[in-house]
């Protein structure tokens, strides 16, 4: 992935959204993990690293998840979320601020549920919900193949503003752009 700065504001903004949307089929991808951050309830600020699962046409970014887990109750008192892209080698950081949407027992669950291992199914399967005291003695989470797709979750991320930093020694360059009346407008600012 390689930003060029000269382009378009449209096209830089195409362009990182194709260059996201091959990392995520990606697993040895930097951007194949993001950090999303969201608001807990008491407003302190939380993030957790989470697995990049790819884009809608819509350039919606997907993640799965529980919908028991905290981070669904914190969106669903606060859509606005941000998440961060890093790439070590390329020293690009890529921050989106986004409004999440949750879906659960929908079509788009459903098929991406359907292409799921049966291992992979057992994140979304735990007899108790994600974060919950683990009970006295027990060592081993247990999963409960009963409860099908039920917690299976997805969270798509609607990006309305990104920023793209580009360290280098050739000198750091940083562009700035807000979706705003259907169309990306953006700017090179001061890194
Ligand atoms: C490498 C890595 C990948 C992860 N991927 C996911 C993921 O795709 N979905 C998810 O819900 N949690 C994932 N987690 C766990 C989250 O970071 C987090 O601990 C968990 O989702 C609970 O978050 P919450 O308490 O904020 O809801 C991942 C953790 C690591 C370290």
């Amino acid at each position: 992935m390689k930003i060029d700065f000269t382009k378009t504001d449209e096209t830089i903004v195409e362009d990182l959204f194709n260059d996201l949307e091959n990392a995520a089929k990606d697993p040895k991808h930097p951007f194949r993990l993001c950090v999303l951050a969201t608001t807990e309830v008491d407003n302190i600020p939380t993030q957790r690293t989470l697995v990049f699962r790819g884009l809608l046409p819509s350039n919606e970014m997907l993640i799965f998840t529980d919908y028991r887990s905290p981070k669904l109750q914190e969106i669903k008192l606060q859509k606005q979320v941000s998440i961060l892209f890093y790439h070590p080698e390329k020293k690009l950081q890529i921050r989106i601020q986004a409004i999440a949407n949750i879906h659960h027992q929908d079509t788009t669950c459903l098929v991406e549920w359907n292409k799921l291992s049966k291992v992979n199914k057992q994140d979304y399967q735990t007899e108790l919900p994600p974060g919950s005291d683990l009970p006295i003695g027990e060592e081993e989470l247990t999963h409960n193949a009963e409860f099908g797709s039920d917690f299976f979750s997805i969270i798509s991320l609607k990006p309305t503003k990104v920023d793209i930093l580009q360290v280098s020694r050739m000198g750091h360059k940083r562009f700035v752009s807000r979706f705003e009346n259907g169309m990306w407008n953006g700017r090179r600012v001061i890194p």
